[in-house]
């Protein structure tokens, strides 16, 4: 165990999303650590306020108003760190919003932009970044999912299709980055002090609405983003040597979560010839006391080959 504080000293970090809530939580505990930090969100006051507040208190920061949903918008958040501080060592990819609806009469609009402003404009940030980072030879992503996604939570179709492509984009940043020296990790934060968590456009349904009230109420005390942010600060930390991983993290708890498969059932002789026969082996297809954690495609196939009868 390394008993020095983590810092960041001579590091610089873009959050996107700063503006308020989570993000605004990690662009101030980076650059009270010694990030030089990007404060990205597309409220230009927010932006303003989170780098005016880290240069009151004696750090480094600028802010930066670009929307991450578009490839310009995510090549300008990146310039900016290399013009201003001259590197991105770290990338917390956090700018979200929500448009929430019932699954029927979610619109074609709703669903394209949140899926822009998630996916896709997380994609838009982390590759200009990422090559930045690849030609350096270290980089600390984030990506921020929901359980919403990971889990489910009714009408937030676009949200949670969004938050769960995250999942798919980490893999493959992680995998592609490893030789690198980029680590990216996702998190499914829960945070209550948040633009987003008060905001949310339109409500869920009354009674959805009361059955989230109801799960959460215990946490609700403890569901801040100070309760998050130290967890995040460590993932993108020269210290922090995980990559690849998903973790729940908020009210004082933080879990690894993970997309298993079970051992499964094999058709004899391995071959599958009749819906009637799957169906009668559906227990042991579903059956999960045995399984494994594949860390890539490769490895999956090589997890039920490993298994063969
Ligand atoms: N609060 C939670 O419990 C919770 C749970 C799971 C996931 N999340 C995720 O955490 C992230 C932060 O959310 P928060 O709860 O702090 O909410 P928040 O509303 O306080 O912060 C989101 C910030 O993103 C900014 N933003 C929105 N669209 C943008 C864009 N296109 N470009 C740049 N900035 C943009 C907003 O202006 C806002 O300041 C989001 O991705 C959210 O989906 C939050």
């Amino acid at each position: 165990m390394n008993n020095a504080p983590i810092r960041f000293d001579g590091q610089v970090a873009i959050v996107t999303g700063a503006g308020s809530g989570l993000g605004r939580s990690y662009a101030l505990a980076l650059a009270s650590r010694g990030a030089a930090v990007v404060c990205n969100d597309i409220a230009a006051s927010a932006a303003a306020s989170t780098a005016h507040e880290i240069t009151e208190q004696g750090g480094s920061a600028v802010a930066e108003t670009s929307s991450v949903g578009t490839p310009a918008g995510g090549n300008a958040i990146v310039q900016t760190a290399i013009e201003e501080f001259g590197a991105v060592d770290i990338l917390i990819n956090n700018a979200g919003q929500l448009r929430n609806a019932a699954f029927e009469d979610m619109s074609v609009e709703d669903f394209d932009q949140v899926l822009q402003t998630h996916l896709a404009g997380a994609f838009y940030v982390t590759q200009p970044a990422y090559r930045h980072m690849k030609a350096a030879g270290y980089g600390r992503i984030v990506f921020t999912s929901s359980s919403a996604g990971v889990f489910g939570s009714p009408w937030q179709a676009n949200y949670a299709a969004a938050k769960t492509g995250l999942i798919g984009l980490c893999n493959v940043v992680a995998l592609e980055g490893a030789p690198h020296g980029i680590n990216a990790n996702v998190v499914l934060p829960m945070a209550l002090n948040t633009g987003i968590a008060h905001d949310a456009p339109p409500p869920f349904s009354p009674e959805q609405f009361a059955e989230t009230v109801r799960a959460l109420k215990p946490l609700i005390p403890h569901m801040t983003v100070e309760n998050v942010a130290p967890f995040v600060l460590y993932l993108v930390s020269k210290r922090c040597a995980e990559t690849q991983r998903i973790f729940s993290v908020g009210s004082g708890h933080i879990s690894r979560v993970f997309i298993g498969e079970g051992r499964g059932w094999y058709a004899s002789d391995l071959a599958l010839t009749s819906p009637e026969q799957a169906e009668a082996n559906l227990v042991a297809a579903c059956d999960l006391t045995d399984f494994g954690v594949p860390g890539s495609i490769n490895d999956e196939s090589r997890f039920i080959a490993d298994h063969m009868p």
